[in-house]
């Protein structure tokens, strides 16, 4: 693919002003179908100092599976299971297999299974994904959602891009982590480590030879590839 150069790309309209950012936060997004539960699973989330997916990015995925009706989806990282209901919302497919790596956050993910019937759907394994996606190397697909431990970024993107089809999507939530990534005012040193290994990454997701990918400025930063 022909790479853009940086001025192309993003000279055009200086669109992430502060400001315009601050605004963009502010607007309603939620799940349409499932608001009540997903402010509930929002409101635990903080309240247990879980880290979850921005409201855009929830928006976002529900919408990408309502556009490409992924059949079979890879979650890696449950945490406090609010991703894994945007991936719910339009979901018509198999199989939605969600990882982690916490017997805590799986434990209670059964639990919203127990309560909650768009959950039914879901296989919740307790596991390190790396481990999962050497085991699996034969499956496949349609849908890879990350958002688990940055460190593991780059062995996730190496054994998950085989698994996906041909147009599958993969995402990878945090790219910006919170902007540290540009060593800004509120910049401390402690993230150096953090912002060198997904700085890496970055640069290593949008040279996959087998994605056309990009990272885009909402939420986090979301890294969106898609197979070749
Ligand atoms: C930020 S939370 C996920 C939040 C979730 N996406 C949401 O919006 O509700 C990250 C989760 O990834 C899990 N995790 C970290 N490294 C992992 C690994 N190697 N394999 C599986 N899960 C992992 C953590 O235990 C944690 O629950």
């Amino acid at each position: 693919m022909v790479k853009l150069s940086t001025q192309t790309a993003f000279s055009t309209k200086n669109y992430l002003k502060e400001n315009l950012l601050e605004y963009h936060k502010s607007l309603p997004y939620y799940a349409p179908e499932n608001s009540k539960l997903a402010n509930l699973l929002k409101k635990k989330a903080l309240k247990e100092s879980i880290p979850i997916i921005s409201d855009d990015v929830f928006c976002f995925l529900s919408q990408l599976v309502l556009l490409k009706n992924p059949m079979r989806i890879l979650e890696i990282g449950t945490g406090g299971c609010y991703s894994t209901l945007a991936l719910l919302e339009y979901f018509t497919g198999d199989d939605l297999i969600s990882l982690d790596v916490s017997d805590n956050a799986i434990m209670d993910a059964h639990d919203l299974k127990e309560t909650h019937d768009i959950f039914k759907k879901v296989q919740f394994v307790f596991c390190n994904a790396i481990d999962y996606l050497h085991e699996y190397q034969n499956s496949s697909f349609d849908l890879i959602f990350v958002d688990a431990r940055k460190k593991h970024y780059k062995d996730f993107l190496k054994l998950s891009v085989p698994l996906l089809k041909r147009g599958g999507t993969i995402l990878f939530d945090n790219l910006y982590f919170s902007g540290h990534v540009c060593r800004t005012a509120q910049y401390n040193p402690l993230f150096e480590n953090k912002v060198t290994i997904l700085k890496e990454f970055n640069k290593l997701f949008l040279d996959e030879k087998n994605l056309t990918a990009s990272i885009y400025p909402f939420g986090d930063g979301l890294g969106i590839g898609v197979k070749k």
